[in-house]
């Protein structure tokens, strides 16, 4: 090619730019919305299409050209209709390029594949070649809108359905994980968070507010939003968020309080898994505060024996007909501090003062006040023999066996803790007296501990001075004896 013929190609080609920019932009949309397919119907009001991204933009070829073969030709780039993982690599070839989208005028974060790959939709489709999930199984390859248009599929009203569409198809999930259950939606539906979310609250908890949106990891994943130790902090994004939550008239105060409470310092400070986070009591897809019947169950499922001890006792009746809820009128909900005696008596702190007086349900004031003399005398005796305990092991006595029994006291003193749910003296007194027994026993066994010291000590005292006096007599006769040799 010599040089006139060089200017000669530039100058048409710059023509053919030139026209093609007067008349029509994107070849490949001109000609398809003249076939009128539907995904040139769909592009018209897709993102891409407002941001004159060109079909080619997803499929690769030339836009500028009017023929078919042209602008559909493999050596242009033109990758036809892309299958699995490529999908997802094309939707990430400007997704996951910050300068691309910065050229675009978009300032989105770039992070949606990263986070994609990192979740557990990453794991392998049963085919074996790709993701389970790509991007346009969320968001549509052709009509992709910003998920704040309602008519996205990831708007918060749409995306229940579009996650349930796996997660709700039994046959389907079953070929993954047949253990996972497949009644997310239907909970959900029934809770605060999905009767809000029905009847168009885009602000009430969806499934990809509390699992994320790309990177949704296994509930068991220590990364995931809705791991126990994370969960909290999952909630209280919109529950501590007193703008937020303006408009709907309930505190916000639950994380503050929860971080406070034995429950919260055991889960978070101290990683005990065996302690609630919020889901334990509201619920995993059914968020919704536990009903004045069920809050007993709900505690019940870890603190069985006081909810078995309530249900029989006669609290239960009394509460169930001034609808009181169970646990919470004496440890409240969020907030459960460490239980003590404090609670229990007829003292202004107790909590049976509330209700109970000389007047106002007098039997229950003897009851309370008895069970707090009770509890508090086990106490005083267990100080008691403690202290006798380690004096004679400080005095160098052998008290093992002793020491072993005080920890029957200790267990009576638990016991009786629990005990207290029954609120039935007779039954308080027993166990008790189980532990007063075992205490007076120890005590008993303390004192003959620091008996025989003191015996000891006397006998010692007294072979002491017979020796002294012995050998003093044995040293005056040794002098005796010598002045006399002299
Ligand atoms: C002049 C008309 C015309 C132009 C220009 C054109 N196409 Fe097509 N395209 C067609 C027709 C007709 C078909 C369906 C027949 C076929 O598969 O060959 C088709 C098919 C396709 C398919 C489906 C292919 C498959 O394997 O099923 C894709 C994807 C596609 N076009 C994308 C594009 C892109 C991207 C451009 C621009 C770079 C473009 N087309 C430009 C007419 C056109
Ligand atoms: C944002 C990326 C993207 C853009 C832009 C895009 N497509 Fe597609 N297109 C895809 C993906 C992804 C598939 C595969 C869809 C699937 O498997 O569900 C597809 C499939 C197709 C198919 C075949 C399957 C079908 O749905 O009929 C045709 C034809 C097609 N696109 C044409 C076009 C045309 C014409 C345009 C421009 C008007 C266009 N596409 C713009 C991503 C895109
Ligand atoms: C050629 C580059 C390019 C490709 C390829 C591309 N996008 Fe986009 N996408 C953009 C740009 C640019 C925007 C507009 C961003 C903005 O408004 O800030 C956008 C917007 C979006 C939005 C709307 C985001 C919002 O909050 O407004 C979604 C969703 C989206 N794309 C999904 C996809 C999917 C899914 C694919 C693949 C099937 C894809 N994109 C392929 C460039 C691209
Ligand atoms: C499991 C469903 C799902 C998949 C798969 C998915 N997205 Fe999204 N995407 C969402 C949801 C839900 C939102 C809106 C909530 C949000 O902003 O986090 C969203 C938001 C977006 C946005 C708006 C900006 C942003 O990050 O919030 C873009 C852009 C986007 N997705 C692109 C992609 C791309 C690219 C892929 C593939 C790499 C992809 N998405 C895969 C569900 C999905
Ligand atoms: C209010 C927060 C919240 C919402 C909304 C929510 N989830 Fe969950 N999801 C959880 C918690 C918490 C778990 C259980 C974590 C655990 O077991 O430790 C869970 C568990 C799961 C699991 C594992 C199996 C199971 O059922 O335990 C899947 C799958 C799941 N959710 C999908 C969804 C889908 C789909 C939606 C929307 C319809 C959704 N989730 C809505 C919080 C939520
Ligand atoms: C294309 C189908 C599909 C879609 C759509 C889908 N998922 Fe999944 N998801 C799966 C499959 C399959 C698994 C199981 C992976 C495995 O364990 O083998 C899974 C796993 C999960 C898990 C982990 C469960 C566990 O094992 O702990 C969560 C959480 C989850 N998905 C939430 C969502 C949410 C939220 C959405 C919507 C934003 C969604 N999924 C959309 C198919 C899908
Ligand atoms: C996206 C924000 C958001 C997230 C995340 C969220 N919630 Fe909510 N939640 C709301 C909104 C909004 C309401 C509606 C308040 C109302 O109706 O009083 C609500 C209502 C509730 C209610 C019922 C309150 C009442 O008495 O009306 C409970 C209980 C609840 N959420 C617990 C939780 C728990 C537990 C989690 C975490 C697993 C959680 N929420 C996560 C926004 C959220
Ligand atoms: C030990 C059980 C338990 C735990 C843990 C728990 N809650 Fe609650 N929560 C309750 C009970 C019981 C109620 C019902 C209050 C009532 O009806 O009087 C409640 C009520 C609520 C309400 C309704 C408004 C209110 O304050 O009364 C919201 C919202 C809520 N909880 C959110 C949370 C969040 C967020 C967490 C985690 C930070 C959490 N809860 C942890 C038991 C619990
Ligand atoms: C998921 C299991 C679980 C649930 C549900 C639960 N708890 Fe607890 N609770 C624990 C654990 C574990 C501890 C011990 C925390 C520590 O001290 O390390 C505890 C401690 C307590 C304590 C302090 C005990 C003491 O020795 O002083 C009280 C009181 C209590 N819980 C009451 C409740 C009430 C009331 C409810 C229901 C509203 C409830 N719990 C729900 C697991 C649970
Ligand atoms: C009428 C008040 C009252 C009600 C109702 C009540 N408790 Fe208690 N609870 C107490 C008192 C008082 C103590 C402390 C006893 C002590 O330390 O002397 C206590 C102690 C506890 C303890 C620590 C002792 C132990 O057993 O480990 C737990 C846990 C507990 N309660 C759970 C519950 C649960 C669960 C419920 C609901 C089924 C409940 N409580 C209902 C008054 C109550
Ligand atoms: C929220 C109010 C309330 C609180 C707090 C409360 N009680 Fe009661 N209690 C009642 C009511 C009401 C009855 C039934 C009254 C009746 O039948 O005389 C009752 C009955 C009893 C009874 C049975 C009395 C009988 O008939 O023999 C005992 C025992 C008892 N309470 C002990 C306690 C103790 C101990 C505490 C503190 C740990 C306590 N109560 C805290 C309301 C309460």
């Amino acid at each position: 090619m010599n040089q006139s013929h060089r200017y000669f190609f530039a100058i048409v080609a710059l023509l053919m730019i030139g026209t093609t920019r007067l008349f029509a932009q994107d070849q490949c949309y001109v000609c398809h919305s003249a076939i009128g397919d539907t995904p040139s119907t769909l592009f018209q009001h897709d993102v891409h299409f407002k941001k004159e991204i060109s079909c080619a933009g997803c499929h690769g070829g030339n836009s500028q050209m009017e023929d078919q073969e042209k602008a559909m030709d493999k050596k242009a780039g033109f990758i036809g209709v892309p299958k699995g993982d490529l999908i997802s690599e094309r939707c990430a070839s400007c997704h996951a390029d910050a300068a691309k989208m910065k050229k675009h005028g978009s300032s989105l974060p770039t992070n949606q594949w990263e986070g994609l790959k990192a979740s557990v939709h990453a794991k392998l489709a049963v085919s074996g070649k790709e993701h389970i999930v790509q991007c346009s199984t969320c968001h549509q390859a052709h009509g992709v809108v910003s998920p704040k248009d309602p008519s996205s599929p990831v708007n918060p009203l749409n995306v229940v359905t579009t996650c349930a569409k796996c997660h709700g198809n039994a046959a389907f999930m079953r070929s993954y994980n047949p253990a996972l259950p497949v009644d997310q939606l239907e909970k959900y539906r029934t809770s605060v968070h999905g009767i809000r979310n029905a009847k168009g609250d885009r602000k009430a908890a969806e499934c990809a507010s509390c699992h994320g949106s790309h990177e949704i990891r296994g509930v068991h994943d220590t990364k995931s939003k809705v791991y126990t130790t994370n969960l909290p902090g999952t909630c209280s994004s919109c529950h501590s968020n007193a703008e937020y939550m303006k408009e709907y008239k309930i505190p916000t105060d639950q994380y503050e309080r929860f971080t406070k409470s034995v429950h919260g310092v055991a889960l978070l400070q101290k990683h005990d898994l065996g302690a609630p986070a919020c889901n334990s009591c509201h619920g995993n897809h059914g968020a919704a505060p536990p009903g004045l019947s069920s809050v007993s169950k709900v505690c019940g499922t870890c603190h069985a024996l006081n909810a078995d001890l309530f249900s029989s006792s006669p609290h239960k009746k009394a509460f169930d007909e001034r609808k009181l809820p169970e646990c919470e009128t004496c440890h409240s909900n969020h907030e459960i501090v460490a239980a003590s005696d404090k609670l229990l008596g007829v003292s202004a702190e107790a909590k049976c003062s509330q209700c109970h007086s000389t007047t106002q349900n007098p039997k229950g004031f003897e009851s309370a006040k008895h069970m707090r003399m009770l509890i508090d005398s086990l106490e005083i005796s267990e100080q008691h023999a403690r202290s006798l305990i380690e004096e004679a092991e400080q005095k160098g006595m052998e008290v093992g066996e002793a020491k072993f029994k005080l920890r029957d006291v200790r267990q009576a003193r638990l016991e009786s803790r629990t005990m207290v749910h029954a609120f039935n003296l007779p039954r308080f007194t027993e166990v008790v007296n189980k532990g007063l027994a075992a205490t007076s026993s120890v005590a008993e066994e303390g004192q003959q501990a620091l008996d025989e010291y003191i015996y000891r000590r006397v006998g010692l005292g007294i072979s002491t001075l017979i020796i002294t006096v012995v050998a003093v007599s044995l040293y005056l006769f040794i002098r005796r004896y010598e002045r006399n040799q002299r």
